[in-house]
């Protein structure tokens, strides 16, 4: 797995700041206040930090933006990073100045002077999260990240303060690196073998193969995955780290490795995206590896379904009909709809055997939500506006897009099937909210159920906030923060 660059804090040392190599970060009010570090350094440059901000070298910059001064005079140091920042900076704002010192960094090492900053570990967590680099399939030469150290008041506080986030960044990493796998590198097996690996972290793992699902009468999973040589699956990753007994939150994720439309086949241009269609899978896999490295105090289980969407003279055929395990009937319409198949019998099997407290359902499920939203947000539908607030709620804190789109009967009503109690496909007007309510069929009666579209976010070919291009790991910080608000208040 890609690893993160190593964060390590020592205690603010003036006299260590001339003779300090690599990169230093230092910081700057708006309204051009060095603290302590950014004097000395100010002093070892001969007033040349004080000529950059007095000379207007700092206007127009906002929170976060930096300004590089290249080999300066008077210090070890090959590069100053001047960075514009409030003492007390939000999360967001602070993550977003380490966002940029970690695109400034490359593979440097970098010193970050944050004795007077209330967040420094959340910059340092920027930093890191925007240094993510996927070189799996590169070969050559590897450059390890270079290390971020961060100079703060109380090391030992600092490092302690900085686990949870060293395991946000470690379960981001480990989704970049799913979505962004290949699928003949990332098959199904390979996937529920990445899975299996967790238990060393202390979660329980179950694997179900095709023939324990077809027992259970998973119709609707299997019939995805007909068309493709891997075999369909589902994994299970239980996280008790809570009250024994008590109803865990279950985060369920569309793992379709890769999705050719099947016989309603894709056009060919930009197919090879569809790589990253195993995205939701990839978040609660991700979730579920932080939640078990900071050793989170709450019951959470993530559940799967692995499978590959082919063509082949064994693959549904549109017009088909399929029993999900609910035991309701579907017509497949477009067999290119087959995300919900997925879920239908994943989110059915969730509720059944571990009687959670909520369902939140992640899936690359619909074009529509990347024309509604862009890549800006994803989408989130909901029957309860409880646990989707709580929702929205910690993707806002964590600087994560997500914008609430509504449910409603009428929308329902366009699935319905001529011959069969539903249909896979509403058509093109409305996408994202008719997929939902294809959803919302096998969700119980009064179950708090959260349904996150994330075709938008997953993988964006621009940078985003903390990502480079690719991968992002959208949801694992929004989830992890909200099973800490949820479970962990105490
Ligand atoms: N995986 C796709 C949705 C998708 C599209 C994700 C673009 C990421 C980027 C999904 O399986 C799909 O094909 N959905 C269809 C549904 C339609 C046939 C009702 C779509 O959105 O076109
Ligand atoms: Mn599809
Ligand atoms: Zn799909």
């Amino acid at each position: 797995m890609t690893a993160p660059a190593a964060v390590r804090f020592t205690e603010t040392d003036l006299d260590a700041i001339a003779g300090t190599a690599g990169r230093l970060a230092i910081f700057v009010t708006a309204d051009g206040k060095l603290d302590a570090e950014g004097r000395r350094v100010n002093r070892l440059m001969r007033g040349g930090l004080m000529r950059l901000i007095e000379g207007g070298g700092l206007e127009k910059k906002k929170p976060g933006d930096l300004v590089s001064l290249g080999w300066p005079a008077g210090l070890t140091a090959e590069a100053i990073d001047v960075v514009v920042l409030p003492r007390n900076a939000s999360v967001d704002e602070s993550r977003r100045a380490g966002v940029a010192l970690g695109r400034a960094k490359g593979d440097k090492a970098l010193t970050i002077l944050g004795g007077s900053l209330k967040r420094a570990g959340e910059v340092a967590l920027g930093a890191v999260l925007r240094g993510y680099d996927y070189t799996v399939h590169k070969t050559g030469e590897k450059t390890e990240p270079g290390t971020i150290t961060v100079t703060v008041r109380d090391a030992a506080e600092a490092e302690a303060g900085f686990a949870p986030a060293r395991a946000a960044a470690e379960g981001v990493f480990l989704t970049r690196d799913l979505v962004n796998a290949p699928a003949n590198d990332l098959t199904t097996t390979r996937f529920a073998e990445e899975i299996k690996g967790l238990a060393d972290l202390g979660l329980k793992i179950t694997i179900l193969e095709e023939k324990d699902m077809a027992k259970l009468g998973m119709g609707a999973l299997l019939s995805v995955g007909l068309g493709s040589a891997s075999p369909s699956k589902l994994a299970v990753m239980e996280w008790q780290g809570g009250t024994k007994g008590d109803a865990p939150l279950a985060l369920v994720g569309k793992g379709v490795v890769f999705d050719t439309g099947g016989i309603s086949i894709k056009p060919s241009a930009g197919l090879e995206e569809m790589t990253m269609d195993m995205a939701g899978a990839g978040v609660v896999t991700g979730v579920m590896r932080t939640l078990a490295l900071r050793k989170a105090r709450a019951n959470v289980v993530g559940l799967v379904g692995l499978v590959e969407n082919m063509v082949s003279d064994r693959a549904t055929r549109p017009g088909d009909v399929v029993t999900s395990m609910k035991g309701d009937t579907i017509e497949v319409i477009n067999t290119d709809a087959e995300g919900r198949l997925v879920l239908a019998d994943l989110l059915w099997y969730a509720q059944q055997t571990y009687k959670p407290r909520g369902v939140i359902d992640l899936a690359t499920l619909t074009g529509a939500a990347i024309v509604a939203l862009g890549h800006e947000n994803a989408a989130a539908l909901s029957n309860d506006d409880a646990l989707c607030d709580a929702v929205l709620k910690a993707a806002k804190t964590e600087g994560e897009g997500l914008w609430r789109l509504p449910l409603g009967k009428g929308y329902a009503d366009m699935m319905k099937s001529r011959i069969a109690d539903v249909k896979n496909s509403g058509g093109r007007p409305a996408g994202t909210i008719t997929a939902s309510e294809f959803l919302h069929r096998f969700i119980q009666d009064d179950m708090p159920w959260v349904h996150l579209d994330i075709a938008g976010v997953a993988s964006v070919k621009a940078e985003t906030p903390y990502a480079p291009q690719g991968a992002s790991g959208w949801g694992v910080m929004t989830l992890d923060r909200l099973v800490r608000e949820m479970f962990e208040t105490d």
